[in-house]
């Protein structure tokens, strides 16, 4: 009889735990090889909560999938759960009550001690409430050199820009374009924000984008950068790939001799099995300027009405932030992690260099977390005109974006 009970209030039991767990839709726009083993690493400890991952996978990239995630949760079919760059790309969303306050998340689990550097957890934080579980930090500024190209064309690898823009004549000759870039708009506009770091520095990379300096943006510093933005265009020029993971492949192939990426480009040499110092060399900030830029990815969480949803929304939360996924994750992305008490003993050279220099401080906020998403979509629309178009030349597009910065918000 007490064996019958027992069974009896099992059985009651077993629905009630199974009550709570559900589907929840994810998206984001991580398709290329490294991305998406890194996505799986997500979706398993997700659904080891006993929950499950939809998996809401956008191709194109962030310009093209944003737009459609904001459609969703602005016309009424919200996901469970979206992927953003931290920063103020769900800003106006988040303004208009359409997604989720995760403080109390936030709160319990202490995120304001363990996620580093703070300016993460800022970037989530719209009128003091949190809005995002940080991922990763991930940094624009790196240069990935092909080793093999560099030995094909006869020179050794460069140490910096200079070298690189010394030795593409040589790679040019030997059949190789000297630097691929996707043509999706996003690609050369990183790629100019990297160069102005490296080569302007960060004090004057601030007052562009974060006083919005017209002035500076004007001026000789500038100047200079367009005209290695010139030299860029320049060494670029019969790239013909769109998406980012088709450039890198270049570089990994050895038909290009170097890509300017973020970090999220280790993750495909990573699959193709190249090493870095071997295979493969990485220039933070260019060689120049070894500074990075500390902002990345987050998740957002629309309002619900579910209440079951809204459950694993919290546990989806908190395994981003886990220590656990927090190390699964990064090491197949190529990113770091948003804390710093875990052990990253597996991180390669180049990973080891960022966590080097995230160590001494040497970090900027990225154009993301300064700019607006408005404003953002001026400067993409300037530089991949400037980089499709030899004829526009480096005064006229330096033109262009001062007056962009005079009027950002
Ligand atoms: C960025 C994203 C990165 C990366 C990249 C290319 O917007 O934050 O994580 O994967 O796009 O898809």
């Amino acid at each position: 009889m007490r064996a019958l009970r027992a069974i009896l209030v099992a059985s009651v039991m077993l629905p009630a735990v199974h009550a709570s767990a559900t589907d929840l839709e994810v998206t984001h726009w991580w398709t290329s090889g490294g991305e998406a083993a890194a996505v799986k690493e997500l979706a398993t400890a997700f659904d080891a909560t006993g929950n499950k991952w939809i998996d809401g996978a956008i191709a194109g990239s962030g310009g093209t999938a944003r737009p459609i995630m904001i459609s969703r949760i602005t016309g009424g079919d919200p996901m469970g759960a979206t992927q953003f760059n931290h920063g103020r790309q769900a800003e106006e969303l988040a303004k208009s009550g359409m997604m989720r306050d995760l403080t109390a998340v936030a709160e319990k689990e202490k995120w304001k001690d363990i996620i580093k550097p703070a300016s993460l957890l800022a970037s989530c934080t719209i009128d003091g409430k949190i809005y995002c579980a940080p991922v990763n930090i991930h940094s624009w500024q790196w240069l990935w050199l092909s080793n093999a190209a560099f030995k094909t064309a006869g020179v050794a690898v460069p140490k910096n820009w200079d070298e690189f823009v010394a030795a593409a004549p040589a790679l040019e000759k030997a059949g190789i374009i000297p630097l691929a870039i996707g043509g999706q708009p996003w690609q050369s506009t990183g790629a100019f924000n990297v160069l102005m770091i490296a080569i302007a520095g960060k004090p004057t990379f601030e007052k562009v984008f974060s006083d919005k300096d017209e002035k500076v943006a004007a001026g000789p510093e500038i100047a200079k950068v367009f005209k290695a933005a010139d030299d860029a265009r320049r060494m670029s020029k019969g790239s013909n790939v769109q998406d980012w993971n088709q450039a890198t492949n270049m570089v990994i192939t050895a038909k290009a001799g170097g890509q300017i990426m973020g970090d999220w480009a280790q993750g495909e040499f990573a699959l193709a099995k190249q090493k870095a110092g071997v295979d493969y060399t990485c220039l933070p900030g260019l060689g120049v300027n070894e500074v990075i830029s500390t902002d990345g990815d987050a998740f957002y969480f629309p309002v619900l009405k579910d209440a079951a949803k809204s459950k694993a929304q919290e546990a989806l939360a908190s395994t981003i932030v886990s220590p656990k996924v927090q190390v699964a994750f990064n090491l197949k992305k190529g990113s770091l992690p948003i804390r710093g008490d875990i052990d990253l003993a597996a991180a390669n050279d180049c990973m080891k260099k960022g966590l080097e220099i995230l160590a001494k401080g040497n970090v900027v906020r990225s154009v993301n977390q300064l700019v607006s998403a408005d404003t953002q979509k001026q400067l993409e629309d300037l530089f991949s005109e400037f980089f499709a178009k030899p004829s526009m030349t480096p005064v006229d597009a330096q033109k262009r974006f001062a007056a962009i910065i005079a009027s950002a918000d």
